[in-house]
């Protein structure tokens, strides 16, 4: 028989219980928003005329609607209160306890056949369902922060969950408009297991010193395409959430990238929260404000180059010579065997592109020729030609690399990495290493910032940051999928309608290739032997046998 669900209790009403309760009002359905104090429930009630205040004030909501909407939920501090509901849905502290307390209490004041559902992030619904009178009516309904925007409903079975109730949690949150993913019981489900621990890498990154903390957001919202930097994200999230989450997954999998890394720990001591205290890795205005009143940290700029030379062709060569070009500095191309390589002499920054292209195939891309026939010939030309001075940018870890090894050894060599660009942005890594002049690094720096991309200086460490952050997520992803507990396209939508991810990881990996993501974890992985840098085999087969991920 088909569950008629009209009235929702949702008890707990801080970020995320607030935001639930305005996704089941505005579906039209009746609210009991219950916390443990009047204080408490008068905050929630606060959320949500403020959320909706807003969308009348950007004129995406009438006042006459945000009013129903208001009409539809009853504000409380007795769980008593919540003897007619047909669903409670449960968004307390990630404390077990704390739920344990609350499911038993609902247990004699529900009715029986009504459903009781938990958004924990990552606690066990299987433990906290064996607690209760009846398991079998409990169920997870995960949502995402903020949950009015993002569409994704994690739903949450357990031994004891027949397919009716999940299939009546599907269909309601389809009702609430969201996008579910139906999954079993395991730590981090799918969305906090891929998401925690790739921001657990980010906070160690930035812990490390590396990177700065803009440099490192810049990387995951222009490198990647997501829609906030790490960092940015676990001040939303909340500092003590992301700790929690890392704590079970590590204690579940002892896998040592989900550790809870020391400088997350040390700011949940310090009540450095995020948002929502003000401070986190950034510093708010006030309590619950997303704007930043801190200034970027401090970063060397150098001038600009006015006199650059690109030697190489294609389209990142093409494209750089162009960027240079429109800064009024004089740019000298290269881009072919037969140009005088004297016109190199006297030119301060020399950037290295891949190819020329030849045609014969060395196994690069776009069948450079690089040390072969008399494009090798060429290359050490090239590297006799260029000033013993001149500041050597390498832009590939192909063939600009072959031309740098020509270089006399105390030529300043700074790498960079050109990325593609993403729907916010184009970012350019340039690598600082222990012999790097500090200054020929803010040179170059300077130099592509003025050609319009946005720089992430940091050291010179395989994959930088940008792919440093992104590839192990990747992996993650292929590991979850080999493991059998999700699809790929469940994967991909959980991250795409959770966290805003303009596509999947397996979409991303299909766009890369498989082939590019497994070498360049097994890069990183030559450098720290890290497991969680191993490319998985599931990856690995893919990258043999050519074969994409979806479709
Ligand atoms: N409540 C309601 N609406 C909100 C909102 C909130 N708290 N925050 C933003 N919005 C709305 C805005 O009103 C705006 O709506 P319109 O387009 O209709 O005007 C829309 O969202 C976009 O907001 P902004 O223009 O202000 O900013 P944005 O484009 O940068 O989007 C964002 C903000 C939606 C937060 C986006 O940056 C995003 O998706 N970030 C990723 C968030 C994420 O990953 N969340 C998952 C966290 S993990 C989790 O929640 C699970 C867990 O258990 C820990």
């Amino acid at each position: 028989m088909a569950r008629d669900i009209k009235i929702v209790g949702v008890v707990g009403l801080g970020t995320m219980g607030a935001g639930i309760v305005e996704v089941f009002a505005k579906a039209g359905l009746q609210v009991v928003a219950v916390d443990g104090t009047p204080e408490l429930a008068d905050r929630g009630r606060g959320f949500l005329t403020r959320s909706l205040d807003r969308a009348v004030s950007r004129g995406k909501l009438e006042a006459a609607t945000r009013d129903e909407i208001v009409g539809r939920v009853t504000f409380a501090d007795q769980l008593t209160r919540l003897s007619g509901a047909d669903l409670v849905i449960e968004a307390v502290p990630e404390r077990m306890e704390i739920k344990n307390d609350i499911f038993a209490t609902l247990d004699g004041i529900i009715a029986e056949d009504a459903i009781l559902a938990s958004n924990t992030s990552s606690l066990s619904l299987t433990e906290i369902a064996a607690h209760t009178r009846h398991p079998s009516r409990v169920i997870g309904m995960h949502f995402f922060n903020p949950a009015p925007v993002l569409a994704l409903v994690e739903v949450i079975t357990t031994l004891f969950t027949d397919d009716e109730l999940s299939g009546a949690i599907r269909s309601l949150a389809e009702r609430l408009g969201k996008q579910p993913v139906v999954v079993s019981d395991r730590a981090g489900f799918v969305a906090n297991a891929l998401l925690i621990t790739y921001l657990a890498r980010a906070i160690r990154t930035y812990e490390t010193g590396h990177v700065s903390r803009e440099d490192l957001d810049n990387a995951g919202k222009l490198g990647i395409g997501l829609p906030m930097g790490p960092l940015t994200l676990c001040d939303l999230i909340g500092l003590d959430v992301i700790k929690e989450v890392c704590d079970v997954l590590y204690n579940a999998t002892h896998d040592p990238a989900a550790a809870p890394p020391a400088l997350l720990t040390q700011m949940v001591i310090a009540g450095r929260l995020g948002r929502k205290t003000g401070r986190g890795f950034y510093t708010y205005e006030k309590s619950g404000s997303g704007v930043v009143t801190d200034a970027p940290e401090p970063v060397a700029i150098g001038a600009a180059a006015t006199s650059i030379a690109v030697v190489g062709a294609g389209e990142v060569a093409a494209d750089l010579v162009k960027r240079l070009e429109s800064t009024g500095a004089s740019v000298t191309a290269l881009d072919d065997p037969t140009r005088d390589t004297s016109t190199l002499a006297g030119v301060p920054v020399v950037m290295l592109t891949g190819g020329p292209h030849g045609g014969a195939d060395c196994g690069h891309e776009g069948d450079c020729t690089c040390e072969e026939d008399a494009t090798g010939a060429w290359f050490s030309e090239i590297a006799t030609a260029i000033d013993r001075t001149a500041i050597v940018v390498p832009t590939d870890d192909q063939c600009g690399w072959i031309i740098a090894e020509h270089l006399e050894s105390d030529t300043p060599v700074v790498p960079a990495r050109l990325h593609v660009a993403t729907r916010t942005g184009q970012i350019a890594e340039v690598a600082s290493g222990l012999d790097t002049d500090p200054s020929a690094v803010s040179t170059v720096d300077a130099t592509l910032r003025a050609a319009g991309l946005t720089t992430i200086v940091a050291r010179d460490r395989a994959g930088l940051v940008v792919d440093a952050l992104l590839y192990p997520h990747l992996n993650a992803a292929v590991q979850m999928l080999d493991s059998g507990y999700a699809s790929a396209t469940d994967i991909d939508t959980a991250m795409t309608a959770g966290c805003g991810y303009p596509k999947g990881p397996f979409a991303m990996i299909d766009e890369i290739g498989a082939d590019e993501v497994a070498a360049g974890l097994a890069r990183m992985h030559g450098e720290t032997n890290e497991q969680a840098l191993a490319p998985a085999p599931l990856l690995i087969e893919h990258a043999v046998a050519a074969k994409p991920f979806l479709g």
